[in-house]
């Protein structure tokens, strides 16, 4: 009897040179060699500020437009930002917006801080139709927004996050605007949504192929809120890896080319994973940005069951997305797996999906 497939955990670390993994949602590509150079002649590991190095912090403002240091809290990962941010503006049963489908730790991140998830389902596009927003968002404490999207794969219209922050602006609705794919987008810049209660979530993980080293940011112009943020982290966490700032901090030093090519990488692997599924007769949205395709697949919790088990091929149900019949399939390997995942999965839907 194999071992039920329950969630995402059951995969992460998994992986032998047999499996096909189209699963987590990590970078293959090398960060960037500035980043390790460092190494060489780095000495310290004391304690560091709990809001983060100070050098990093204004690395980061620089790429904000009007930001100072004080505005940034380094954080283990986006997420962790995001968990600090939620519990830092948390009142009792409170209500929090999210896009659905979403990435699987939101309903998590705000149960754990003792608010209500509630959903905006995007629309057939998998854009945010914003009457549909509009209406939802009323009494709602803060409302999540993450444009390029994981899992959909799609990037919101300028034109509908600036109405998204002037609107929460006048409900006085916190936005938290993860932004970890803000660099692998194809078909635009991205937009900095912005004002007095949005907080910009951010990380190395994805833009720098850093994702074990965990480091991320959030950002707000929100001096109380910072302030807050800090005096949590310090009871938690306290600092974010030392040495992982120092490697971030020379991440950002990396010419512009180094995202420049790892854009044009992402691009021609999702031309290829696109165009496969087409032809295998999938109905996807075309991803506009991150790394991410979600095919609509009937029985889809045994469609990642079969496909595991019987093909090595790991995949993400949908479901955990808030998007039952779907699987998403991340395109973080090279084009040769890629290649053979997609004809592992020819096979199985001539076969086992055929009958389903
Ligand atoms: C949308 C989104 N937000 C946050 C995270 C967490 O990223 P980090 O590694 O920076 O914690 C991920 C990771 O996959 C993600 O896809």
């Amino acid at each position: 009897m194999s071992e039920p497939i329950s969630g995402p955990a059951f995969f992460i670390g998994k992986g032998d040179d047999t499996l096909i993994s189209f699963g987590s949602g990590q970078p293959d590509l090398p960060p960037p060699v500035e980043a390790f150079d460092i190494l060489k002649t780095y000495t310290s590991f004391k304690y560091g500020l709990v809001q983060g190095e100070q050098s990093l912090r204004s690395a980061l403002a620089s790429q904000y437009p009007q930001a100072t240091a004080e505005h940034f809290v380094i954080t283990n990962g986006a997420s962790e930002a995001i968990d600090l941010v939620l519990r830092s503006i948390s009142v009792p049963r409170g209500k929090v917006l999210l896009p659905r489908p979403y990435y699987y730790s939101y309903p998590f991140n705000v149960l754990y801080a003792g608010m209500t998830p509630c959903y905006y389902d995007l629309d057939k596009n998998g854009k945010v139709d914003f009457t549909v927003f509009e209406r939802i968002v009323q009494g709602c404490v803060a409302v999540m927004i993450n444009s390029p999207s994981n899992p959909t794969g799609t990037v919101q219209d300028i034109d509908t996050l600036k109405k998204i922050e002037a609107l929460c602006d006048k409900l006085g609705v916190y936005v938290i605007s993860d932004e970890v794919y803000k660099d692998i987008i194809y078909v635009r810049e991205n937009y900095l949504i912005q004002g007095s209660r949005v907080i910009t979530v951010n990380s190395f993980s994805k833009t720098y192929a850093m994702c074990g080293l965990r480091v991320g940011y959030a950002y707000s112009t929100n001096k109380e809120l910072i302030e807050k943020i800090v005096e949590m982290k310090t009871h938690t966490a306290m600092n974010t890896s030392i040495v992982g700032q120092v490697m971030a901090l020379a991440a950002l030093s990396a010419p512009q080319s180094y995202i420049g090519h790892n854009v044009e990488v992402w691009h021609a692997r999702r031309d290829l994973m696109y165009n496969g599924m087409r032809e295998l007769g999938l109905l996807l949205w075309k991803p506009e940005g991150a790394f991410y395709v979600l095919p609509k697949f009937k029985n889809s919790g045994r469609a990642v069951n079969d496909l595991y088990y019987t093909y090595k091929v790991i995949t993400y149900d949908g479901a955990w997305f808030g998007a039952p019949e779907r699987i998403r399939f991340s395109y973080a390997l090279d084009a040769t797996k890629i290649q053979e995942g997609l004809r592992r999965l020819k096979e199985f839907m001539g076969k086992e999906y055929a009958s389903y």
